[in-house]
This record gives C-alpha cells, sequence and structure tokens, in this order.
C-alpha cells in the first residue's frame, strides 16, 4: 500500500471516539460489551483456555487426576500421551465409550495415592478439575508429594480444589456472577423487563447456600484453602505460578510448576 494511503488511513479516525472509545470493562466478571449477549463464556471454557489449550501440543505428556468421564480428557487429546488416575473403574465411568476409545490415553483406578504406576521424570504437564475437592488434605498432599518425581522439571500443573473462604465470598456476593443480573437491564424506564430478568435468575439458577459444612463425609468437601494448598506445594518443591487462575468464581484453581 502506498505511504499516503497508510496516512489517510490513520487520519481517518480524527473526530471519532471523543472521549476515548470505550468497549466495557474486562475486570467485571458480567462486564456488559457491544457484543452482546454473545459477549459470555462458559466458566468451563475460560478455564479450557487458561490452563489446557496453551499447554496441549503433539509433545505433550498428560497426566490427569479424577478423569469421571472425561469430558476434560476430552480437551487433552492432541496430546502424545494421556495418563489418567481415577477411584472408580473405566467402565463405571463409561470412560473410554465417551471418548471413543483413543489410542494415546491409559487409565489407571487408585486404590491408594502412591502413584506407582507412573514412570518417574515422564510427564510435563498435569491437569485435575472437580476430584481435589472431594480428596482430604492428606490426600493431596500424598498426591503432590508423590508426583513431584514423576514431573519432568518446567510441567505446568493445573489443581482446582475447594476453598470455603472462596465458596462462602461467592456465595455472598452471587449478583456478582450471575447471568441474568449481569444482563439485565439497568434504566428505571425497564423496570418490568428487570422483574422477568429476577424471574428467570430464581427459576434457573442453582441455589448455593453460605456453609461450614466442609466435613470428612463421602462425597463431601474437603476445605483444603488456597493459602495452605500452596504452602503445602512449595515445601515439596514446587513453584507457584498463580494461587488461583481466576477462571471459576466459586472455586480456585492453582497453577504451579515443577521447576
Ligand atoms: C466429580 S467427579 C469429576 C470428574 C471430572 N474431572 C469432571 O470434572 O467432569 C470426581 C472424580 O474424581 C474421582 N476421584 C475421587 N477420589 C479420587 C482420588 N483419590 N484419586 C483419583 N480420582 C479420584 C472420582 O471417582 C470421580 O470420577
Amino acid at each position: 500500500m502506498p505511504e499516503n494511503k497508510l496516512s489517510e488511513e490513520i487520519a481517518s479516525f480524527e473526530g471519532l471516539w471523543e472521549g476515548g472509545y470505550y468497549e466495557g470493562d474486562p475486570l467485571t466478571p458480567l462486564g456488559k460489551s457491544t457484543y452482546g449477549g454473545f459477549g459470555y463464556i462458559s466458566i468451563l471454557h475460560a478455564t479450557y483456555l487458561r490452563c489446557i489449550k496453551p499447554y496441549i501440543n503433539p509433545q505433550t505428556v498428560a497426566l490427569e487426576i479424577g478423569a469421571g468421564r472425561g469430558a476434560w480428557t476430552k480437551a487433552l487429546l492432541p496430546s502424545k500421551e494421556v495418563w489418567v488416575l481415577d477411584a472408580l473403574p473405566a467402565e463405571y465411568n463409561r470412560f473410554f465409550e465417551y471418548l471413543n476409545h483413543p489410542k494415546n490415553v491409559k487409565y489407571f483406578q487408585v486404590k491408594d495415592f502412591e502413584c506407582t504406576d507412573l514412570p518417574e521424570n515422564y510427564f510435563n504437564y498435569m491437569f485435575s478439575f472437580g476430584c481435589l475437592c472431594h480428596v482430604s488434605f492428606e490426600g493431596m498432599t500424598e498426591y503432590a508429594t508423590n508426583i513431584f518425581e514423576k514431573m519432568q522439571s518446567g510441567a505446568n500443573c493445573f489443581w482446582m480444589f475447594a476453598d470455603k473462604k472462596k465458596y462462602n465470598d461467592f456465595v455472598e456476593n452471587v449478583e456478582r456472577f450471575n447471568i441474568w443480573d449481569g444482563l439485565s437491564p439497568k434504566r428505571k424506564n425497564l423496570a418490568p423487563f428487570k422483574f422477568v430478568f429476577k424471574k428467570f435468575s430464581k427459576m434457573l439458577q442453582p441455589s448455593f447456600m453460605k456453609t461450614d459444612d466442609f466435613g470428612d463425609n463421602q462425597g463431601h468437601w474437603y476445605d483444603a484453602g488456597t493459602e495452605r494448598t500452596c504452602e503445602m506445594l512449595e515445601k515439596i518443591g514446587y513453584k507457584i505460578i498463580d494461587p488461583d487462575v481466576g477462571t471459576i468464581p466459586r472455586d480456585p484453581i492453582i497453577h504451579f510448576v515443577k521447576p
């Protein structure tokens, strides 16, 4: 393109967007933008974009703890290999059925936290979602300790776990994260629409209660806590990159590496 055309291109902005163009606030979880109803993505997809996509390629050797049916494992499949640990059998989880029997996935039903099936200095990525919140702090510590030697230097690791304080802060501020409240019209003359949004919100949202019920019962949540988990991982020798990547408003996901 000739140089004067390029200068014209820049000059064409003169007088436009006085006061500075403002698309919206990227720091507000449900901030409005000119994308309207298309301006939102699922927190699971945001987690995939932040914690999985940048790290998964044909050189990745991934370890997943607590895969269940394999919803997250599916996102790990472009890896060279995916090794999965779960407390339940693969058949019971219908794991290979859901994933259509991929050749690069190995599944191990665990009976303890020893990780004896895993080779040393082997994995360069680890992911866990929705599992460690059901595992005691002692169990998490055992996993972190026994997996340390299995990870290669520089391996990126992402663990979702439970934090009672984050959970209860979320419950106290649910309207900040509720899509119906986010999209609800703010202007007074739109009050009838606001009413409809509130009704939908009540009908469609799961209700979360503030709780102290992080007990030892089957299937219950264990309050590992973000600070305590960071301290435990650092003591073992991992380096914390981000105590909470922030993609899930209710629960933390920690990003750490094996140095
Ligand atoms: C709520 S599911 C989450 C499944 C999957 N990660 C997801 O988000 O769709 C929890 C899974 O963790 C498994 N699990 C529980 N304790 C475990 C442990 N100590 N080690 C490995 N897996 C475990 C359960 O069998 C179950 O499949």
